[in-house]
C-alpha cells in the first residue's frame, strides 16, 4: 500500500518525509486554501519535495474549463496528478485526460458505481472518502472492500486510494483489504507510530539502565 500525505502544508510534508514513509501527496481546494501565498508556488515546492504523485484538484465544474485547468496544472511539474470530482462533467474530463496520457485521481467517490465509471473513463486512482461516509452513519471501509472486489473481478488497472482517513484503524483496515494506496493526515501518521507499550517499555529500559 502506497502511503500519501493528505495536506498542502510544506512543513508537514517535510516532517513526514523525514520518517521515510510517504510516497506522494494529495491536496484539495480546502487544504490549499489554508496555506498562505501563491498556490502555484506552493504546489511547485511540494512537487520538488516529494518524489511521487502530487494530486491537485481542478476548480472548474464544466469539462472544457476543467481540461484547460488540467493543462495548466500539468505544466507546474511532471509529478502532478489531476484531481477531478466524479460528476458527469468530471467523467468526460477524466476520459479526455486519459486519452492525452495525463494521470487523474477521481475524487469525492461515495459509491462503487461512481468508482467503476471513473475506472472505465481511465482514472489512474479513485478516492473513496471513508471518513465522510462514516460521518453519515455508513460504513466507509465497506466501500473499499467492494471496490477491491469489483476491480479485481474485471482486472481494472485503476488504483484504489483510500481517502478521508481519520484514524489508525482506518489505515489498518485499508491495508488488510489490500487498498493500492492511502492518503493520511500527519496526525494519523504519528498515531500509527505510537503504542503505550512501546512508551512504557522504553521508560523501563531507560530507568533500569540509569540504575546500573
Ligand atoms: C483526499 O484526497 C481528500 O480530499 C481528503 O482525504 C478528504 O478528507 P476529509 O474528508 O478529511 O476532508
Amino acid at each position: 500500500m502506497k502511503i500519501f500525505l493528505d495536506t498542502a502544508n510544506i512543513e508537514q510534508i517535510r516532517q513526514a518525509n523525514a520518517l521515510g514513509a510517504i510516497e506522494g501527496v494529495t491536496t484539495n481546494p480546502s487544504l490549499l486554501s489554508k496555506e498562505q501565498g501563491d498556490w502555484k508556488k506552493i504546489i511547485r515546492q511540494i512537487c520538488k519535495e516529494i518524489d511521487g504523485p502530487v494530486s491537485v484538484e481542478v476548480i472548474a465544474t464544466e469539462s472544457p474549463a476543467m481540461l484547460a485547468e488540467a493543462r495548466d496544472l500539468v505544466k507546474i511539474a511532471p509529478n502532478i496528478v489531476v484531481k477531478v470530482p466524479v460528476t458527469l462533467e468530471g467523467l468526460k474530463t477524466i476520459k479526455e485526460l486519459h486519452l492525452r496520457g495525463i494521470e487523474t485521481n477521481a475524487t469525492l467517490v461515495f459509491s462503487a458505481n461512481q468508482a467503476l465509471l471513473a475506472a472505465k473513463a481511465g482514472a489512474t486512482y479513485v478516492s473513496p472518502f471513508i471518513g465522510r461516509l462514516d460521518d453519515i452513519g455508513q460504513d466507509g471501509m465497506q466501500l473499499v472492500q467492494d471496490l477491491m472486489s469489483i476491480f479485481r473481478n474485471y482486472d481494472l488497472p485503476t488504483q484504489v486510494l483510500a481517502a478521508s482517513i481519520r484514524n489508525s484503524s482506518h489505515f489498518f483496515q485499508a491495508a488488510l483489504l489490500g487498498a493500492d494506496a492511502i492518503t493520511i493526515p500527519l496526525g494519523v501518521l504519528f498515531e500509527l507510530v505510537r503504542h503505550p507499550l512501546t512508551d512504557s517499555g522504553l521508560a523501563k529500559f531507560l530507568a533500569d539502565w540509569a540504575k546500573k
